[in-house]
């Protein structure tokens, strides 16, 4: 029997669906249910093989009991580690090198920061900051928004050099972009699960949150073309980032589509709020996923550690003095720890070149 573990927030339907869903498929073979926490040992037996993440960005506990599930195996939606990592501006930068339209976006040193931090600290900081020039490349209106942000918290519309630096002080210690805006004739946001299965929405952000007008189920509300080309842009960004649920949204501009917003590695998938057509597919998408994920072949090497604690022998390569390189063959120990070392002699000092 396989289990699968649901970690949820507030949201009700959604994991509900999921959980009744894998329970129907799995007929007793897989078993999904909320997951419950308690302390966490660092020797805790593996439990799970599948967990479904929905909320471990706002509950660092989670995140830390989710890389410890990793390490015994447990496969993860979505990835905590690169979770971890990820942050919006990089992934415009990378969206741009990938060939994906998006709106020239500049990362700013924070307004604020923590205690112990002062002047002295920053010396490589410039300062003043030329936010001419930073508003001469972005143009206006721009959108002031945190590198690593979501529900629209700290989002700002731009119109003068005074209004930027206005919200701008309001920021605190969040790290925040500027956006060129986008006045966009059209918007939608696509659900990508599994790096593959996409589906478009139309989606009015000017709506309010459950006002039921938000999303709007329109097969047809993108020419054919342009949503071959959104379709092709959310695998490419999803593929990048390795996110196995996501969502892009796109500001589209004549013809253009710009990626604007595409860290959503929790999106909702409320009923109330997205709708029976929308919440329907992505409920029915992550349960195919999941029996996807569960019935592949162990994936080798998923994580750097797993070379480290594979059974098979692994080569490792290693600098023993400044002038002799050596290869040895590592050959890990069945309780997992690494064998001693071949050699006991001490490794050369290496010299000071500064
Ligand atoms: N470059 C842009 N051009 C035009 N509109 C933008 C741009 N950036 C953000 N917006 C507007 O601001 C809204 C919120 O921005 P964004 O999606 O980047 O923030 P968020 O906090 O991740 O929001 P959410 O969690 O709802 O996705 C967008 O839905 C869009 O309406
Ligand atoms: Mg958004």
């Amino acid at each position: 029997m396989k289990r699968v573990g649901v970690l949820v927030g507030r949201e009700k339907t959604f994991p509900e669906a999921i959980i009744n869903g894998i329970n129907e498929k799995g007929r007793g073979e897989v078993v999904a249910e909320y997951i419950k926490l308690d302390g966490v040992r660092y020797d805790e037996p593996p439990k799970y093989d599948l967990v479904i993440d929905r909320i471990s960005h706002e509950v660092p506990f989670y995140r830390a009991t989710l890389k410890r599930m990793a390490l015994e195996g447990t496969i993860i939606i979505n990835n905590p580690f690169w979770w971890s990592a990820d942050d919006k501006f990089f992934n415009y930068s990378l969206g741009r090198k990938l060939g994906v339209a998006i709106p020239k976006t500049v990362l700013l040193p924070q307004k604020d920061y923590i205690e112990g931090i002062v002047s002295e600290s920053l010396r490589n900081l410039a300062f003043p900051m030329d936010w001419q020039g930073i508003v001469d490349y972005v143009g206006l209106p721009a959108f002031l928004k945190p590198f690593d942000g979501g529900g629209w918290k700290n989002v700002s519309k731009i119109n003068s050099l005074e209004e930027l630096l206005t919200e701008y002080n309001k920021t605190g210690t969040l790290c925040m972009t500027l956006q060129e805006g986008i006045d966009f004739d059209q918007f939608v946001r696509c659900y990508c699960v599994g790096q593959e299965e996409v589906m478009i929405m139309a989606y009015d952000p000017r709506k309010p949150y459950l006002s039921g007008e938000q999303y709007v189920h329109n097969p047809d509300y993108l020419a054919p073309e342009l949503a071959e080309r959104v379709r092709k842009d959310v695998r490419t960004l999803c593929t990048a980032l390795g996110y196995d649920i996501n969502t892009v949204e796109f500001a589209i501009k004549d013809g253009v589509p710009y990626a604007i917003d595409f860290m959503n590695p929790a999106p909702d998938a409320e009923l109330a709020s997205v709708g029976e057509f929308y919440h329907n597919w992505i409920t029915n998408a992550v349960i195919d996923l999941v029996f996807k994920r569960l019935n592949e072949p162990a994936q080798k090497s998923r994580y750097r550690w797993d070379a480290l604690l594979n059974p098979e022998p692994v080569q490792a390569f290693a600098v023993a003095s400044a002038s002799e390189q050596q290869v040895r063959t590592i050959t890990p120990k069945p309780d997992g720890t690494a064998p001693a070392p071949a050699s006991k002699k001490a490794p050369a000092k290496k010299k000071k070149t500064v």
